[in-house]
């Protein structure tokens, strides 16, 4: 009965949306009706062996399609190794997920690839396998439906612009199939390469230069946007989507609740531009979405799309044609920490002026740092007003940021030093960054470093949109540095931030005043907070404050009767928060102190969130 309920459901959503559906595969695809009618029939395959549990799950998120958008969701990014050694370890830690109070996990690649060149496992060489180190299918499924017991959600990357070249389709257009090379982009000679090239940037210009690979076994140049063993799968053949299609609807039927489209803006290539964020990018993330909706509607696209502001908003789509439910935060992420670098919050400010004018459908994932390095991808000629250069102000930001800076209490590391361009990028944790690994060492004073990461996630998680920890932040971990003597990962400094899950340091947490302790229940305190507030909806309005000082972010979140109003001295000084609100009490929710909200105090890397109910 019920089954039959959910059939006449897909049909009726795959008749609402057929029509567009069709339309944009043909516009992509020069009417290729067999190939579309093939990718209707994978629909509904995948459809038919979506568990009823899951069907189930989509009826109710139907009924609240902004399940995802609360104060309640709060994310951790993690890799399985690292965190537990395998899926099963992950199922035994979910307590301890649990008590650090999030509720949807970010687990990073874990789909089978090679031992060697897999990038973080972002090199996938079978979508349908788990990586056996790290268990199987099942246990994938068995840990998803653990999650979803104790309502907790899990996203999974989906690696869709290129494959490993270990993948099968690789290995085949190695061996010469004229068929699987045309899954990806072949030449013969450096002719079309060499055109490419002129105006198509480099993704990694030191660890791996180029976009092309002349592979010897073949005689041919392979187009490699990022490692020469990512072979970029060319979507511009209907199979591949087709197929890919297939793969990601597979992986879903696991269990998946939010699917990361990684590096989504590279996926269409076209001679003579960037090759990057082309219109046919979003016409198939616009399709991905409706594959979506008819199959599993209860599931969230979340798009990878390290790019400019102008370029990530549009991966939206629109209020009538959305593409992504959610985006990161990218450009305030790294924003913020210019800021801590310069205790100069204006350009922050302005950064979030932007984002808070947005409309509220849009959904930001916001966090403090993540696996990869962090790109200085600043507004330049908003700085330029203050005399700041872009060349300057990046080295600037990486002497200060890798400690050569004097007075400098980050450690931190490079990530691809561009010596002819003198570009750099960053990497540390967020506890080494904020001082906290020289403060052990003795050179800076540990408190005012565990002051500004407590100051960084109160900040974090006022931010409008949900708020993703990455795993070992919550205890201050610091960065790892035994990657330099590991053969297969001392090329790629993000292996700094990557490290191990120290348990026994995160044991710590229950001793009192320790590192762990503070940090933890700082921060835990904080995200408990924001879970019983109204006001930290993700509906509620958000704009930016005058404080009256350069280095004091003022923040207010008003949602029905509540009024935040959040201070953030971005400074080693004590400062003074010039604002005349006017209006009452206010009760700080982090030390219970009551006050006016005029003319505040805001210690040095202070934070004030001030609430008043009407
Ligand atoms: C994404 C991942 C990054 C990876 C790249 C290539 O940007 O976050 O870790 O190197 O894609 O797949």
């Amino acid at each position: 009965m019920a089954e039959n309920k959910y059939e006449q459901e897909y049909q009726s959503r795959f008749l609402k949306y057929y029509d567009e559906l069709k339309w944009l595969y043909c516009e992509l695809y020069e009417n290729r009706m067999d190939a579309f009618h093939k990718l209707c029939e994978i629909m509904y395959q995948q459809y038919c062996t979506r568990k009823q549990p899951l069907k189930e799950l989509d009826a109710q998120r139907a009924k609240n399609s902004n399940w995802y958008k609360g104060n309640q969701l709060l994310g951790m990014m993690l890799y399985v190794d690292a965190f537990a050694g395998n899926l099963k370890g992950v199922k035994e830690k979910l307590d301890y997920i649990q008590e650090c109070n999030v509720n949807y996990i970010h687990l990073m690649p874990l789909l089978d690839s090679p031992e060697i060149e897999n990038d973080g496992g972002y090199a996938v060489s079978d979508f349908r396998k788990v990586k056996p180190q790290l268990g199987t299918m099942e246990e994938l499924e068995q840990l998803a439906d653990d999650c979803h017991s104790r309502g907790i959600s899990l996203c999974l990357d989906f690696v869709m612009n290129h494959t490993s070249k270990e993948h099968e389709w690789a290995k085949r257009a190695m061996q010469g199939e004229k068929e699987y090379q045309d899954y990806y982009y072949f030449y013969d000679d450096f002719g079309i390469p060499g055109e490419f090239e002129k105006t198509v940037p480099q993704v990694f210009p030191t660890t791996a230069p180029g976009n092309f690979t002349w592979y010897p076994e073949v005689q041919k140049f392979v187009m490699t946007t990022f490692y020469p063993y990512q072979w970029d799968l060319n979507y511009a053949n209907p199979v591949v989507l087709n197929e890919m299609m297939d793969n990601v609807l597979n992986l879903i039927n696991k269990g998946i609740d939010v699917i990361r489209i990684d590096a989504v803006p590279y996926i269409w290539k076209q001679l003579g531009t960037n090759c990057r964020n082309l219109p046919q990018v979003h016409n198939i993330v616009r399709m991905m979405r409706i594959i979506c909706e008819i199959v599993c509607p209860g599931v969230l696209l979340l798009g990878e799309v390290v790019m400019a502001p102008d370029k990530v908003v549009p991966y939206f789509g629109t209020v009538e044609k959305p593409e992504c439910h959610m985006l990161y935060n990218v450009t305030t992420m790294a924003t913020t920490w210019n800021c801590v670098a310069t205790r100069d919050i204006r350009i922050l400010k302005q950064q979030m002026d932007i984002v808070n004018h947005l409309p509220k459908e849009y959904v930001f994932l916001n966090y403090l740092r993540c696996h990869d390095d962090i790109g200085w991808g600043l507004d330049y000629p908003y700085l330029m007003q203050f005399g700041m250069g872009e060349v300057s102000h990046k080295k600037y930001l990486n002497d200060f940021f890798t400690g050569n800076f004097e007075g400098s209490f980050a450690k931190g590391e490079l990530y691809n030093s561009d010596p002819t361009s003198g570009d750099a990028r960053l990497c540390g944790t967020t506890a080494s960054l904020c001082g906290i690994e020289k403060a052990l060492q003795n050179t800076y004073d540990l408190e005012q470093a565990i002051q500004l990461d407590f100051m960084l996630h109160a900040y974090m998680l006022v931010q409008s949109g949900i708020p993703v920890i990455y795993s070992g932040d919550e205890v201050g971990q610091l960065n790892d540095y035994t990657y330099h003597e590991d053969l297969k990962k001392k090329e790629d400094s993000r292996y700094l931030h990557r490290g191990n899950f120290l348990w026994d340091l995160a044991q710590k947490r229950k001793e009192k005043d320790s590192v762990q302790q503070k940090l933890f229940d700082g921060i835990g305190k904080l995200e408990k907070i924001r879970s019983q507030y109204s006001v930290f909806e993700v509906g509620a309005d958000v704009w930016t404050l005058n404080t009256g000082d350069t280095s004091i972010l003022g923040i207010v979140r008003s949602y029905q009767k509540e009024k935040l109003i959040a201070l953030f001295n971005f400074s080693e000084f004590d400062k003074t928060a010039f604002i005349y609100q006017n209006d009452g009490i206010y009760t700080d929710l982090i030390s219970g102190a009551e006050m006016q909200a005029n003319e505040i105090k805001v210690p040095k890397y202070g934070v004030y969130w001030l609430l008043k109910k009407d």
